[in-house]
């Protein structure tokens, strides 16, 4: 990595801010449903207070659009934090101003402390220059752990960068860079990727990036019923982008010309509506009635999108093959994170884009069987599409 890491400077006895992405989903009653992210971070976390750091975390929870608001509070993560590190975590009750510098100066070495939520400030995603300016006096050195925030020019992760002295990436973000990074520039081969999700619009930037890279690329989720339509299958009343029908064509022609191989299902799941009540069956893509809405990728596609995936040497997946937070409509999305598993198991390296296709894997209860799954919803996504991430950029080289 081109950028200087927390291995590359000296903490002890500083005050080390960290910027983290501890926005995690919490259920209604305010418990964390998914603590990944804040697992993630503690490779960093721990390296500084090893070393006999003052460590100042601050993250974003949520979008509580620039106002206070308790339902956003990061509390429930100092507790859990707390937890994971087995060591107190106070929680402050802003993220600046003068109460929280008197808490800062008064830290000792290995203390912890974490900042309200950055968001409760408008000042933070409008990336504030005075706003980046009070952050940053609160720590001597800035260390960016935050991925899944890297894709934001945010005041504490971009503008926050002109104003410290070391701005430095921590080991969860070189970690990703070092996966997503390696798939991408230098991939064993062959290399599969799969993409999945409702939208062309939403994957298109990743698709052109990934076709100079890929051997073959398997495509799932109800994007596939544009490409059907545009190949003039009836596809019922599943999903369509009408305004995204000539660019299907556009994509299948590229890859065509590229030589890349890329498999569209061959039978999809189908059901009258998108309800967990409902009866459903299987059918070929050429089958589908008036009434009927795909729903995921069938068991042929599925047996198919296995074998491709057992032959391949680097795996990358981003979105779900169907709606699999159904039960019903899971097999699909259930049977790629299993193929997965069963590839790292057969040397493969495999990695996974954050978000939903995250999401499955630890539903299918299969995350220790990837090689890397991302932190990152849209900061992985971006990544993918070879655009650049701010957050990242700004760190010294
Ligand atoms: C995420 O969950 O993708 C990141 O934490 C960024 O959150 P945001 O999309 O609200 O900026």
């Amino acid at each position: 990595m081109q950028k200087k890491s927390l291995s590359d400077i000296s903490t002890q006895g500083k005050r080390v801010l960290m910027r983290v992405d501890f926005n995690v989903p919490l259920d209604e009653n305010k418990r964390i449903t998914d603590d990944k992210r804040i697992v993630e971070s503690l490779p960093s976390i721990k390296k500084i207070l090893e070393n006999g750091g003052r460590l100042i975390l601050m993250s974003h929870l949520g979008r509580p659009k620039g106002k206070v608001n308790s339902e956003y509070s990061l509390a429930p993560v100092a507790s859990r934090l707390s937890e994971l590190i087995d060591c107190p975590v106070t929680m402050a009750k802003d993220c600046v101003g003068t109460e929280v510098m008197q808490q800062v100066l008064a830290m000792q070495d290995g203390e912890v402390l974490l900042l309200e939520n950055l968001r409760f400030h408008a000042e933070e995603e409008a990336n504030d220059p005075d706003f980046s300016r009070e952050l940053a006096s609160l720590g001597e050195v800035y260390v960016n752990d935050a991925f899944g925030t890297a894709h934001r020019a945010h005041a504490s992760t971009e503008g926050i960068t002109h104003y410290v002295q070391s701005a430095v990436a921590g080991f969860l973000i070189e970690r990703e860079l070092l996966y997503l990074g390696k798939a991408l520039q230098e991939p064993e081969r062959p290399f599969v990727a799969i993409l999945g999700g409702s939208k062309i619009s939403g994957k298109i930037d990743v698709l052109e990036n990934l076709f100079k890279k890929v051997d073959t690329v398997l495509i799932g989720g109800a994007m596939v019923f544009t490409f059907f339509k545009a190949q003039g299958y009836a596809i019922g009343k599943s999903l369509v982008e009408e305004s995204k029908i000539e660019l299907a064509l556009a994509i299948l022609e590229q890859a065509k010309n590229k030589g890349i191989k890329l498999l569209l299902p061959t039978d999809v799941i189908l059901a009258p509506a998108i309800s967990g009540d409902v009866d459903f069956y299987a059918d070929q893509i050429s089958n589908i009635p008036d009434e009927m809405i795909g729903v995921d990728i069938g068991p042929k596609t599925a047996e198919m999108f296995r074998n491709e995936i057992l032959s391949a040497r680097t795996v990358l997946w981003n979105g779900p093959m169907g709606v699999f937070e159904i039960d019903n409509f899971a097999s699909g999305t259930m049977a790629v994170a299993q193929a997965l598993a069963d590839a790292t198991a057969k040397g493969a390296t495999t990695i996974v884009g954050g978000g939903d296709s995250a999401a499955a894997i630890a539903k299918a209860g299969l995350a220790k069987e990837m090689t890397h799954i991302s932190t990152g919803g849209g900061a992985s996504l971006e990544f993918l599409e070879g655009k650049e991430l701010p957050g990242i950029s700004a760190l010294n080289d």
